[in-house]
């Protein structure tokens, strides 16, 4: 189904977007350098991948309970593996994002809320085998699966908890010494995604990061991230378009919003 709101949102993102070029925060330079602007490739991204081209020839039913604002997709009970690595899996560009931002900031105690196949969670824990990630599923099967794949990693200090985001998110938040990174990717909808920010917000310190998945999926999810950049604790935001995150360092004296695209997409950024 094509979802006009993301399309039509995308083209207003590309044309306000700058690059890193435009960026005159250190901070935020050195954040885009290691991260959308860099190309280097790890170890560990072939053995993620590896796995989710395994998934990918998976035609193996599981019964999904859905507990969220769909799948991005398909609401259907009875879904093949295949399905949901194609439909509800963040692709390999942002996990690996997601992979280089953890080790430009050090973070070491992240949350993942939606665990789905344990793909991006598996990017989100295999920088360093220091990183203690909770990662958080409604679907007990869906999440059976993610664990047998986190047995693959096994220096990875990885911890899976099923049940509703309402329930297992205090849960999760309460297993760690602080929170420095949640990624909120699951119950894409508005009223749950302010919720679970402000769970999060008696948690954060001044260099957590809090980055929601899918802020234009929706119009809900666009009004969601719109209202998370105006609370008063947000002194940066930054706007990737397929991720939004916010930032809360002390040091930002006025608030400031970024739209930010890799330099590939308006490659004539770095001349003039
Ligand atoms: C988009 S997928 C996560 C994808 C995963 N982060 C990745 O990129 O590999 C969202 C997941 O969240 C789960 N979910 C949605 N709403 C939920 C809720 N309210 N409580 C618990 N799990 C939920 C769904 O079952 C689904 O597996």
């Amino acid at each position: 189904m094509i979802n006009l709101h993301a399309i039509l949102s995308f083209i207003k993102f590309y044309f306000k977007a700058s690059t890193f070029y435009r960026v005159h925060s250190p901070f935020l330079f050195e954040l885009l350098e290691n991260t959308i602007e860099d190309q280097r490739r790890f170890y560990a991204f072939d053995r993620i991948e590896k796995y989710r081209r395994q998934l990918k020839k998976d035609t193996t039913i599981l019964a999904v309970e859905d507990l969220g604002a769909g799948s991005k997709k398909s609401n259907t009970k009875q879904r093949s593996i295949r399905s949901i690595v194609n439909s509800a899996v963040s692709p390999p560009y942002q996990g690996q994002i997601l992979y280089k931002l953890l080790q430009h900031l050090g973070a070491k105690n992240i949350i993942e809320l939606g665990t789905s196949l344990g793909i991006t969670s598996l990017y989100l824990s295999t920088y360093s085998n220091q990183v203690k990630l909770v990662t958080l599923e409604g679907s007990s099967a869906i999440m059976d699966k993610a664990k047998s794949a986190f047995k693959l990693f096994p220096n990875q200090q990885i911890k899976s908890i099923l049940g509703h985001f309402d329930q297992t998110l205090p849960q999760a938040i309460a297993q760690l010494d602080q929170l420095d990174v949640c990624y909120i990717d699951g119950n894409h909808a508005k009223d749950p995604t302010i919720r679970y920010f402000e769970n999060c917000l008696p948690h954060i310190h001044e260099h957590s990061v809090l980055i929601f998945d899918d802020i234009y999926w929706s119009k809900g999810m666009t009004e969601a991230w719109e209202q998370i950049k105006k609370h008063k604790s947000v002194k940066l935001s930054l706007d990737l378009y397929f991720f939004g995150l916010v930032f809360f360092n002390q040091d930002i004296k006025e608030k400031q919003h970024f739209k930010i695209i890799s330099s590939r997409f308006k490659f004539w950024q770095r001349y003039i």
